[in-house]
């Protein structure tokens, strides 16, 4: 089930959390992957792992905000089939609290990132008539997020990005879709946590926007980018998953 084997993928911000788990999991169903992220590092470990459990993969240490960087790929990766753009970073504070250069650097990730990575690798996908784009909005992308102004701003942009492109070029054989996540448990969010006087208070403070009471794993969130990967999502194109604990579902 829900195979990708023979497929070249493209995972952006690779070497941590949600990226590292789509990246390992591609990988174990079959996919080669690109690993890419802006710390060498970090990008070269996701690798080693992929590499440890019988995959295949490369690292390739990029900015996705820069846009000759992104487009420079091109020159050394022929054909992506599944891109999937999940860089991304986050700031605290309201409108008093957000500086115009905060919501600058967040939009130059979070949806110039998206989009330098789409003018790269979209216009083989639509030559060739198949292709997967996932993208990682957020809850934010889908409702307020409390502090959270640039953040929602641009995770908002993500999710119109998403449809804008599933709208034009759908008909082609090529799906873009979003996910959006609540909170999930990865080493930036965990490390964020234990800065706080009771480390525990905060998990369950922040976990108990999600009905559940919990935090997602990376891997709950790896699961649904291999549905949107795999052909047998063929009908899905221009959805918004949201995998929060039923944060969405009111309050
Ligand atoms: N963790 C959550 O609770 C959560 C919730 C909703 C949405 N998301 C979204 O999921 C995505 C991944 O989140 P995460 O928690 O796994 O993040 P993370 O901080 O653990 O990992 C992000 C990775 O992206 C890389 N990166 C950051 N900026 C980059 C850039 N400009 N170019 C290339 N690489 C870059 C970092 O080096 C890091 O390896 C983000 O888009 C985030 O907004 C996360």
């Amino acid at each position: 089930m829900f195979s990708l084997l023979g497929k070249v993928s493209l995972v952006t911000g690779a070497g941590s959390g949600i990226g590292q788990a789509i990246a390992l999991l591609f990988a174990r169903q079959g996919a080669f992957v690109w690993v890419v992220d802006r710390n060498a590092a970090a990008a070269e470990s996701t690798v080693a792992a992929i590499r440890a459990a019988g995959g295949q993969g490369e690292a390739i240490a990029v900015d996705v905000s820069d846009p000759a960087a992104t487009l420079a790929l091109a020159s050394r990766i022929p054909q992506v089939d599944l891109l999937v753009n999940n860089a991304g970073i986050g700031h605290v504070g309201n409108l008093l609290g957000t500086a115009a250069e905060d919501l600058d650097r967040l939009h130059a990730v979070n949806v110039r990132g998206p989009f330098n990575l789409c003018k790269t690798f979209v216009p083989g996908m639509l030559e060739r008539r198949a292709g997967s784009v996932i993208n990682l909005a957020s809850i934010g992308g889908v409702l307020a997020v409390r502090d959270r102004l640039a953040y929602t701003i641009t995770k908002h942009a993500v999710v119109g990005l998403t449809k804008a492109l599933a709208l034009d070029h759908s008909h082609t054989g090529v799906r873009f879709n979003a996910i959006c996540p609540g909170r999930v448990e990865t080493p930036f969010v965990k490390a964020r946590i234990a800065e706080y006087p009771d480390p525990q208070k905060a998990y369950a403070e922040m976990a108990s926007t999600q009905l559940n009471g919990r935090m997602a794993r990376p891997e709950e969130i790896a699961a649904a980018a291999l549905y949107l990967a795999a052909d047998e999502s063929a009908m899905v194109t221009g959805s918004t998953l949201l995998i929060d604990g039923g944060w969405s579902a009111g309050k």
